[in-house]
């Protein structure tokens, strides 16, 4: 049975292709893309993930920054949402995106993830995995197409 580890890390490196056409593309179009994946994601995890950290002591200051780094991406992001494609800048925008997501991702698959397994349960990983998945189905019926 799959892990929350297994799910968040295949969404990981979706998206990391999807910041990889982006950088090729400057398509609003697949900016799009990147926000239907780390919407659900970033809130998937704040809810049912890094909360189930914070009742560890010792991980409280990494999760802190951790959800820091997901306001930072969520920065980045509506400044794109609020450019066009024309924009001299948006190039440079969508690297800024690129270079936070990549190091946030590389954060929580080095640092948070290895503490994570020490301190849960391969049961409470896969329940959370279960949980995880119907967030996200609901958090898709909830939004609508254009803001996914
Ligand atoms: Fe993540
Ligand atoms: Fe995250």
């Amino acid at each position: 049975m799959e892990t929350i580890y297994d799910i968040l890390v295949k969404e990981h490196n979706l998206v990391a292709d999807l910041l990889q056409q982006a950088m090729r593309d400057n398509s609003k179009d697949t900016l799009l893309k990147i926000k239907a994946q780390t919407d659900p994601h970033m809130a998937g995890e704040e809810k049912l993930f890094y909360p189930e950290l914070e009742k560890k002591e010792e991980l409280r200051e990494l999760v802190s920054h951790a959800y820091e780094e997901h306001n930072e991406a969520r920065s980045i992001m509506s400044e794109l949402e609020s450019m066009s494609e024309s924009d001299k800048n948006l190039s440079s925008k969508i690297k800024e995106l690129k270079e936070s997501i990549e190091h946030h991702v590389e954060e929580e698959e080095n640092k948070v993830f290895p503490q994570a397994q020490k301190v849960l349960s391969s049961d409470k990983s896969q329940q959370i995995a279960q949980q995880y998945l119907e967030f996200k189905q609901s958090f898709k019926q909830q939004t609508p197409a254009s803001m996914r």
